[in-house]
C-alpha cells in the first residue's frame, strides 16, 4: 500500500509536444477515433487494423469466434508471418525496402553485421529449406536455445515460413530447464550455437543441450551455429553445423499459407506453481496485435533505427525485437552482450554509433545506469533519440525522470508499456503523439483493449481504491491456451471473474482513468523484469538432498525491483554454513538458471505455518523486507518461529 500512496502523490504530467504530434503515425485525432471505434466494436476495430497493416493470402470469414475462454481471430483467413515480415518488403509496393537494413547487429566483442531485407529474406528461405530437409513438418515444434545473434531471428522466421511453431528457451536457462521445455513441447529438433559472448567471455550453450538431451530421447536433430568457436562435441547422426546445411540450401521457398489460428509459437513463463506454463500464440491475431501496436506506440518511420534491448528469449524480444518491427519494415537493432561490457557506457556508445532513434528498455536497466553515474551517457551523443520506452515492471517516478532528463534530454516522449507473455502485445501504454504522460503510470489502455480494475467482488474498483487488473474483452494477441493443459488455462486466467481475463497484477486508476500498475499479486516475482515463480525456486531448493523444506519470497530491491530471499531448513546434521549457501545457489542455477539464484539465503529450523500447514509467505515477506509483521498472525502455528527468523537476520 505504501507504494500506491507514494505513486498517488505523483502529480507531474507531460503533454505531447505539438511538433511530435504533428508527425505522429497516430495523432490525437486518429487516437480519438480509434478509441471510440474500439470501445463501440472492438472486433471491427481490430479487423480494420488487420486489413490495413497485414497482407493476407485469403481473407477471413469471421473476425472473432468467442466461446469463453477460447477465442479464434480472423477465422478462415490465411497468411504467413515471414511473408509479412520479409516478402512484402522486397517485392511489390514495399520493394523500396529491398536494400534497407532489416537487422543491425552488434556482437559483444564489437563485430557487426548489417542485414538487408533482401538478404534476410534469402537467409530465411534457405534455412526454411534446411528445416524441411532435416525432417521438420508443419505443426512440429522446434526448440531454439541461442545467443542474441541474427541466426536466432532467421531461425524463428524460417519456422514461421513452414508453419513449425518455435519454442525459444532463453540462453540463461539451465540444461534441466531446457529439458523440461523440450519434453513439454514434444520437440524433435533443437537449434543452438556453440555458445555466445557475455562479459567478455564465451559461455557454452551446446554443452547444456548435450546435458539436456542426455535426459530425454525425443530430439532427433540438433543444428549448431558456430559463434564462439569453443570446443563442442558433435554427436554423429544427430548434430549438424548450421553453415554446412546452409551451403547448398536453395534460396527459394514459398511461404506456407497458414490458417490464422495456426500455432505460431510457445513461450514458457513462470506461474504460481513449480511447473512453467507453455503460453501458446497463434498466427493472425498475434501478428495483427504486434504490428499495429508497434506502428502506433513506437511511431516507426522508414528512416528510424529502433533498438529494443530485450533478449529474444523473452516475449518482449519476440514481439518487439523481431515480429512487430519486421512486419512494419523497420530497422531493428540487436546487441549480443551485457549492457556494461567492456565499460559502463556500452549502450550509450551503441546509440551514438548507430544513430538509434527509438529506444525501448526495462526499468531495472535504467536504475542500474542511474547508479553507474550520468557521466557515461553524457559522454556520448544521444541526439539521434526521439522516443523512449519502458517495459517489464513498474517504473518508479525517480527513474522515469532520470530517463526523461539524462537520456531523453527532455525532448523525447516516454511510452511506459504494460503487457505480459500472455497478452502477446502491448495492452496499456501512452501513445507518444496523443497521450499526456505521468511518471510511473502506464497511462491508458490501447484502443480496442478493454482493461479495468476489479475489486474482490468483481465490481469496478472506485478510485482511489486499487484492485486487480483484468481485461474484459478478448483481444487478437491473447494467448490461446497453455500448451497441453486447457484446465490450467481456465483456472489460471478465467476462474476469478466470469469470462474476464485475470492478469495477476494489482493496480489502480486515478481520476483521469490512468492506470498505475503495482506489480504481481500472486506468487510470481519480477526479478529485473523477468518472471520467476517462488514455487519453481522452492522445488529447486528442496530437490537438494540436504534441504528439508524451503520457502521463497521476494523483497524490494533498488536495482532489480525484487530480490529473491530463500528461507531454508536443512535436514538435521547439515552444517548451515556459508559454504552450504553457495552450494544451494549453485544448485538453483543448475536446476533453473542463474537468474533464479537467491540473493539471500536464511537458514531456519522451522518455517511459519498455519494450522493447516500452509507456509505463511506474507509473514516471510515482511521478515525478508525487515518489516514488523503487520498482518494477522492468529493462525500462526508457532510464534517462536517468527521470532527466530528475525534473529537469523544477522547473517
Ligand atoms: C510486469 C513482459 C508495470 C507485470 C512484457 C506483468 C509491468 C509482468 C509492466 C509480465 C509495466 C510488465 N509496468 N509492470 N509497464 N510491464 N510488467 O510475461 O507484473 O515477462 O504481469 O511480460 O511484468 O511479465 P512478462
Amino acid at each position: 500500500m505504501s507504494d500506491i500512496e507514494s505513486l498517488l502523490k505523483e502529480t507531474r504530467s507531460f503533454k505531447p509536444d505539438p511538433a511530435f504530434s504533428k508527425q505522429a503515425n497516430w495523432n490525437k485525432k486518429t487516437v480519438a477515433e480509434f478509441r471510440k471505434a474500439g470501445a463501440q466494436n472492438s472486433p471491427r476495430f481490430w479487423a480494420k487494423q488487420a486489413k490495413d497493416n497485414l497482407t493476407w493470402f485469403t481473407p477471413w470469414k469471421k473476425v472473432l469466434d468467442w466461446k469463453p475462454p477460447f477465442a479464434k481471430w480472423f477465422v478462415g483467413g490465411k497468411l504467413n508471418v515471414s511473408y509479412n515480415c520479409l516478402d512484402r518488403h522486397v517485392e511489390g509496393p514495399g520493394a523500396h525496402r529491398r536494400n534497407k537494413a532489416a537487422i543491425i547487429w552488434e556482437g559483444e566483442p564489437g563485430d557487426t553485421r548489417v542485414i538487408t531485407y533482401a538478404e534476410l529474406h534469402r537467409e530465411v528461405c534457405k534455412f526454411a529449406n534446411v528445416l524441411k530437409s532435416q525432417g521438420v513438418k508443419k505443426g512440429e515444434r522446434v526448440v531454439l536455445y541461442m545467443p542474441m545473434i541474427p541466426e536466432l531471428a532467421i531461425a524463428m522466421l524460417a519456422c514461421t515460413r513452414i508453419g513449425a511453431p518455435h519454442s525459444i528457451v532463453f540462453g540463461g536457462f539451465s540444461a534441466d530447464a531446457l529439458r523440461d521445455r523440450i519434453d513439454d513441447a514434444g520437440a524433435k529438433m533443437v537449434i543452438t550455437a556453440d555458445g555466445g559472448f557475455r562479459k567478455g567471455a564465451g559461455f557454452p550453450l551446446k554443452k547444456a543441450v548435450d546435458d539436456a538431451l542426455s535426459m530425454t530421447d525425443i530430439v532427433e536433430k540438433v543444428i549448431v551455429v558456430e559463434r564462439t568457436k569453443q570446443d563442442v562435441t558433435m554427436k554423429a547422426g544427430r548434430d549438424v553445423w548450421w553453415h554446412d546445411l546452409m551451403e547448398d540450401a536453395s534460396p527459394k521457398c514459398a511461404p506456407a499459407k497458414l490458417d490464422s489460428e495456426h500455432p505460431l509459437f510457445i513461450l514458457y513463463t513462470s506461474g504460481s506453481t513449480g511447473k512453467p506454463k507453455g503460453i501458446l500464440h497463434t498466427t493472425g491475431g498475434y501478428l495483427t496485435h504486434v504490428t499495429t501496436t508497434f506502428k502506433a506506440i513506437f511511431d516507426i518511420k522508414d528512416e528510424d533505427v529502433y533498438w529494443c534491448t530485450a533478449d529474444i528469449g523473452w516475449i518482449t524480444g519476440h514481439s518487439y525485437v523481431v515480429y512487430g518491427p519486421l512486419a512494419n519494415g523497420a530497422t531493428t537493432m540487436m546487441y549480443e552482450g551485457v549492457p556494461v561490457h567492456p565499460g559502463p557506457d556500452r549502450w550509450w556508445s551503441l546509440i551514438a554509433k548507430w544513430g538509434v532513434n527509438i529506444f525501448y528498455t526495462a526499468p531495472t536497466a535504467i536504475r542500474t545506469f542511474i547508479r553507474l553515474g550520468d557521466e557515461h551517457p553524457n559522454a556520448h551523443d544521444l541526439s539521434s533519440l526521439r522516443l523512449l520506452g519502458t517495459v517489464g515492471e513498474p517504473i518508479n517516478p525517480e527513474a522515469w525522470m532520470w530517463y526523461h532528463k539524462v537520456i531523453g534530454k527532455k525532448r523525447c516522449p516516454i511510452v511506459d508499456t504494460w503487457w505480459q507473455t500472455e497478452t502477446g502485445g502491448i495492452m496499456i501504454t501512452s501513445l507518444p503523439g496523443a497521450v499526456a504522460t505521468k511518471p510511473g503510470s502506464a497511462t491508458l489502455a490501447f484502443p480496442g483493449i478493454d482493461a479495468e480494475i476489479y475489486d474482490d467482488d468483481g465490481e469496478v474498483a472506485k478510485p482511489p481504491n486499487g484492485g486487480l487488473l483484468v481485461v474484459r474483452k478478448p483481444w487478437p494477441g491473447m494467448l490461446r491456451g497453455i500448451w497441453g493443459d486447457p484446465k490450467r488455462y481456465k483456472e489460471q486466467y478465467w476462474s476469478q471473474y466470469k469470462d474476464t481475463y485475470f492478469a495477476g497484477d494489482g493496480a489502480h486508476r486515478d481520476k483521469q482513468g490512468y492506470f498505475w500498475i503495482m506489480g504481481r499479486i500472486d506468487d510470481v516475482m519480477n526479478i529485473s523484469g523477468h518472471r520467476i515463480g517462488t514455487m519453481e525456486v522452492e522445488s529447486a531448493l528442496v530437490s537438494h538432498h540436504d534441504v528439508a523444506e524451503a520457502a521463497v519470497v521476494g523483497r524490494p530491491d533498488d536495482i532489480t525491483g525484487t530480490a529473491i530471499v530463500a528461507f531454508v531448513s536443512p535436514v538435521g546434521g547439515t552444517d548451515a554454513s556459508d559454504k552450504f549457501k553457495d552450494t544451494l545457489r549453485a544448485h538453483v542455477s543448475k536446476e533453473i538458471g542463474a537468474i533464479a539464484r537467491p540473493a539471500e539465503i536464511r537458514f531456519t529450523d522451522a518455517l511459519p505455518k498455519t494450522r493447516s500447514g500452509k507456509i505463511m509467505r506474507r509473514l516471510l515477506r515482511d521478515v525478508a523486507a525487515g518489516k514488523e509483521s503487520s498482518g494477522d498472525t492468529s493462525t500462526l502455528e508457532d510464534f517462536s518461529v517468527l521470532a527466530k527468523l528475525r534473529e537469523s537476520d544477522e547473517d
